[in-house]
């Protein structure tokens, strides 16, 4: 079959590989008809996620036909369409049963992200996102073997509903979705949501949905900001032009700060010439740009959400500001299977419409493209979803 595989630094490749099969019973193999290029596929793409082999599948956003399945599974059957998230999780362990499947201690033969780990088990497989994570091979491919298919796997009802409007069920959805839950979100809050990618306009749009008042956005692409603008409502803010956009964040809202911050930026942010330079050397583990605005932005006794992907340390994090204005602050990889039932209802109903944000359909064979317009922001690009047959 043909997958989308990696050979380095902004060296990905759609080869020949073979076909994958049933290994586990409570396996399926899944024939892949939509998948997305994700903002978490950038950090890999630029050569910034280690444990990354030559010729791993990439691919953790996608959805298709069950085409055939292990013995032991029960939930879905050959013909199924389904949406699979990003996360492998058992669905019986410690963490499964407290529904933080991204939790998940039993999936990960990898070591995980965490630096001062002592003896605690890792987090979640995740579908290709390097042997950190499991090595498990991704869905950038014609098919895929999708383990604990009694778990993961959603159906999709036979409704009319079209693969982009579901399709981001897998991550970005339930990942905005989750960010503005953690970032206590109702009726009247006041946000800023820093980034305005995928991830960025999917927690507006959530934000949308579960009551928020007024919504500022942070980023330096205007086209991204401007498609927030017309779409969320959102209050634009370049930091290209504005070079505080936490302040002008307090001066808006009478000289203290939003209710919640959501930072859907993480490590690569931009911004610190000084910061950007010691990651390089690996003296620094991720870029403070975004998660230092984020805190600033917040009024006291307010809601930090961390989205965007967090590794290792940051030096000038002001835990000091955070002691002193009480500030709640919470992130992680999402628990996608808790939302995506509830959130498949909202699409039903009207009441989201996460393929808004598409501005890229192409065959898989195209995929190394999509990659390089996505990561250079080429096309007003915001979304890359790759289709096969
Ligand atoms: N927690 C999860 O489970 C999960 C799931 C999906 C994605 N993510 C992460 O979310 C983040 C965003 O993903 P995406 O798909 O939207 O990616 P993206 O790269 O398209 O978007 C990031 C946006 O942030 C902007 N940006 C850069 N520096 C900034 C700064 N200092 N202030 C404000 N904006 C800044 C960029 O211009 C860009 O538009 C990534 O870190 C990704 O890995 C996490
Ligand atoms: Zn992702
Ligand atoms: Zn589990």
């Amino acid at each position: 079959m043909k997958a989308l595989t990696y050979h380095g630094s902004k060296d990905v490749r759609v080869e020949t590989v073979p076909d994958p099969r049933i290994v586990d019973p409570d396996d399926i193999l899944l024939r892949v008809t939509a998948t997305a290029i994700c903002g978490s596929d950038l950090h890999i793409y630029r050569g910034k996620i280690p444990m990354m082999e030559h010729g791993d599948i990439l691919g953790h956003e996608f959805m298709g036909i069950v085409e055939e399945t292990g013995s032991a599974v029960t939930r879905v059957k050959k013909g199924d369409r389904v949406v699979i998230p990003f996360t492998i999780s058992c669905g019986e362990c410690f963490y499964c049963n407290r529904k933080l499947f991204a939790a998940c201690e039993t999936t990960n033969t990898g070591r995980g992200a965490i630096v001062n780990k002592k003896d605690t088990r890792p987090g979640a497989a995740l579908f290709g996102y390097s042997h950190l994570y499991g090595g498990i091979p991704g869905g950038q491919a014609e098919f895929v073997r999708v383990p604990k298919g009694n778990v993961g796997p959603l159906v999709i009802p036979d409704s009319g509903l079209s693969d982009k409007q579901v399709l981001f069920l897998s991550d970005i959805l339930p990942t905005g979705y989750m960010a503005a839950i953690n970032a206590a979100i109702g009726k009247g809050s006041t946000v800023a949501i820093f980034g305005a990618g995928p991830v960025g306009l999917m927690a507006a749009a959530s934000a949308r949905l579960l009551g928020a008042e007024r919504i500022f956005m942070v980023d330096h692409h205007q086209y991204r900001l401007d498609f927030a603008q017309q779409t969320y409502g959102i209050e634009p803010i370049n930091f290209d032009h504005a070079d505080d956009p936490a302040n002008l964040i307090i001066d808006r809202m009478d000289g203290r700060g939003v209710d919640a911050s959501i930072d859907a930026v993480g490590f690569e942010a931009k911004g610190s010439v000084v910061e950007t330079a010691l990651t390089a050397v690996k003296m620094e583990g991720s870029s403070g740009a975004s998660v230092r605005q984020a805190i600033a932005a917040t009024r006291r006794g307010g809601s930090v959400s961390l989205p965007g992907v967090y590794a290792g340390w940051v030096h000038g994090f002001l835990l000091g500001d955070v002691f002193e204005k009480g500030l709640s602050i919470k992130g992680g990889q999402t628990h996608a299977q808790n939302y995506m039932p509830q959130l498949l209802e909202h699409i039903a109903n009207g009441e989201l419409h996460p393929e808004a944000i598409i501005t890229h359909t192409m065959p898989l064979a195209d995929a190394a493209r999509g990659y390089e317009i996505f990561e250079k922001k080429q096309e007003d690009c915001r979304k890359v979803v790759l289709t096969n047959g």
